[in-house]
């Protein structure tokens, strides 16, 4: 308990102290209004001593936050220089997870509630990097948000301001997506430290740990593999305040993924469309 409050408040005050590139602390939205009147000094989720009853501004119970990545090659996704979106998953605080909280809530048609609602931008950035492998894309966005973003508690409707839209809480689930995802350039930061796809290099997960930690400034993801190449990423957050326009705080990944860390792993070229 200890060691993960240190760790914590180091990742956040390095945050603060140095607003380098690698700063992944964020207000993924920039919105002219805020969205929610929590208030700053409020608890971090999964962090709290005592009961929290305002679950608009205390993301609960799904307070430890995974924002998912794919690197697919078999079919290839997206554009070669860069991992694709999987989705933003609220987790329990002890890597189980609470899925498809609210059938009513389960939207159809995302691509037009993101236009109906302004979000034209969003959706744009979505079909080249939130992309299923079997071209499905609208299936795929429908099944995130209904499998995860329904039990988030801070994007509940009776947290929006009265007269929102139907379904706007969705149109904020996807840029929070989009912006968190934007702010973690995993291709990047691989390739910062030489670790770009080869058909011949392979690395052992701690070089590719070592390597993610350092060029994010100091937060470790989990690695997924699959056949022994590289296919996943998760990257782990608390939030403070709402998934709308809260402050998402990096965190070491408290498990490792699937990679083995006894053997060789590729990263393996996407082929060219
Ligand atoms: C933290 O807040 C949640 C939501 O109100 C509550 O369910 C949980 O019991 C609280 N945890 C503690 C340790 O009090």
């Amino acid at each position: 308990m200890r060691a993960t409050a240190v760790v914590l408040a180091s990742v956040i005050g390095a945050a603060l102290a140095s607003p380098s590139p690698a700063q992944i602390v964020l207000n993924p939205l920039q919105l002219s209004t805020p969205l929610s009147s929590c208030p700053a000094n409020g608890p971090i989720s999964c962090h709290n001593s005592s009961r929290i009853p305002d679950l608009c501004c205390f993301e609960s119970p799904g307070g430890l936050l995974l924002q998912t990545q794919f690197w697919d090659t078999h079919p290839s996704t997206g554009p070669e220089d860069s991992w694709t979106i999987h989705g933003l998953w609220p987790d329990n605080c002890d890597t189980t997870f609470n899925e498809n909280c609210d059938p009513s809530r389960a939207y159809t048609d995302i691509a037009s509630l993101l236009t109906d609602n302004g979000a034209t931008d969003t959706l744009n950035f979505m079909e080249t990097y939130w992309v299923d492998m079997h071209g499905e894309n609208e299936q795929f966005w429908e099944h995130e948000w209904s499998k995860h973003g329904t039990c988030m508690s801070t994007l509940n409707p009776q947290c929006l301001p009265s007269g929102s839209p139907d379904g706007f809480e969705a149109v904020l689930f996807f840029q929070t997506v989009v912006s968190l995802f934007q702010s973690l350039p995993t291709y990047t930061w691989l390739a910062n430290e030489g670790i770009t796809p080869s058909h011949d290099r392979t690395y052992t997960l701690s070089e590719l740990l070592s390597a993610l930690k350092r060029a994010s400034g100091g937060i470790e993801p989990a690695l997924d593999c699959k056949s022994g190449a590289l296919n996943a990423v998760s990257w782990y957050f608390n939030v403070k305040g709402s998934i709308a326009d809260g402050t998402f705080v990096p965190i070491n990944a408290p498990k490792h993924g699937d990679c083995h860390s006894s053997s060789r792993i590729k990263y393996l070229p996407k082929t060219r469309h």
